[in-house]
């Protein structure tokens, strides 16, 4: 028997570095998604083919065992290896595992593919064992992966790629569900500059160290941003949503997080007619988002792609985790 189970990729419409310290993001499941495939093996190995990547292996216990790729490549897939072992340890079951990982989410740029393939591992594995985990507990071992990777995240990936739509998240409250009854259009400029979020959320902080009080102000305004610019989203006034995401922009960039290359991505989409456009996620290079009606999208795709970036259009899901039988 082969289970299949898929998750999604998101955006960080506003609120990202904020939240690491005060008020909340705006975060939209996206509809590009990662899926993983689980099926039985006899032995105790954990067999991960990752070969979109460009690289493959298995685990025996915690060390890695390269079939294609450099050895140091598995410990992208230490993550996976932490998630199956604790899914099957939540089932009482113990098993060697073929794990297939495939994704239309790129890595590394702020789309939360990680999250994404940690979802959809844990899920899968419960449907191989017929088991009963709850959204809940299959976004929680989504967790323990993502701090192997990230260290210590603020939880809204998981969160989002497990439940799907839009949510906020307010750090140390937790998520709260938003309803939308229309959802606007986006697409996403990849810089194609993998960054880490870790070093990003440092510079941050360093910067805040040297100017307290100045990046204090910043950081409380970006978080007002997400209050005003949730009640835009939901009265479909994007006219002034694009505004709060321009004005998001100039803020993050004085925090030192966008790139030449970010604000090249910005301001191509703005001139050829996006209603608003700035970097989402950590920076440092990763993704831009713009907000776009139907009739500018070629020409802002375009523009993304003429100055540089490679541009991916997108729609909220409200699809979260899913499993279904392949055989
Ligand atoms: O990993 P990214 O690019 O989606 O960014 C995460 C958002 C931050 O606010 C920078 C960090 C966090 O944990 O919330």
């Amino acid at each position: 028997m082969i289970v299949e189970a898929s998750a999604p990729g998101k955006v960080i419409l506003f609120g990202e570095h904020s939240v690491v310290y005060k008020g909340s993001a705006i975060v939209l499941a996206i509809n590009k998604r990662a899926r993983v495939f689980a099926e039985k093996r006899n032995d105790d190995r954990i067999f991960m083919d990752s070969e979109d990547l460009g690289y493959s292996g298995f685990f025996i216990g915690d060390e890695y065992h390269p079939v294609k790729g450099a050895p140091w490549r598995g410990r992208s897939l230490t993550a996976v290896n932490l998630v199956s072992r604790k899914t099957m340890e939540k089932l009482g079951v113990q098993s060697g595992l073929n794990l297939k990982l495939r994704s239309e989410i790129p890595s590394a740029v702020g789309l939360g593919s990680s999250a994404a393939i940690c979802v959809a591992t844990a899920a899968a594995i419960d449907g191989l064992f017929e088991g009963k985990l709850s959204r809940e507990e299959i976004c929680a071992l989504a967790y323990e992966g993502e701090k192997v990777i990230h260290g210590r995240p603020s939880g809204v990936d998981n969160n989002v790629s497990t439940f799907g739509g839009v949510l906020k998240y307010e750090g140390g409250v937790g998520f709260e569900k938003i309803i939308l009854d229309e959802s606007p259009c986006f697409v996403i400029g990849n810089t194609k500059q993998k960054r880490s979020t870790g070093r990003m959320v440092q510079i941050v902080s360093e910067l805040r160290q040297r100017n307290q009080s100045i990046v204090d102000e910043i950081i409380e305004t970006l978080g007002s941003i997400s209050e005003t610019g949730l009640s835009y989203l939901l009265k479909h006034d994007y006219k002034h949503l694009g505004e709060l995401m321009d004005i998001c922009h100039g803020l993050l960039t004085s925090l030192g997080v966008s790139t030449p290359m970010l604000d090249k991505l910005v301001h191509a989409s703005r001139e050829s007619g996006a209603m608003g456009a700035k970097l989402t996620g950590a920076g440092g290079g990763g993704c831009m988002i713009a907000l776009v009606d139907e009739e500018r999208m070629a020409a802002v795709e375009e523009a993304i792609r003429i100055a540089g970036g490679s541009p991916m259009r997108v729609d909220v899901s409200y699809e979260g985790v899913k499993t279904r039988r392949v055989d």
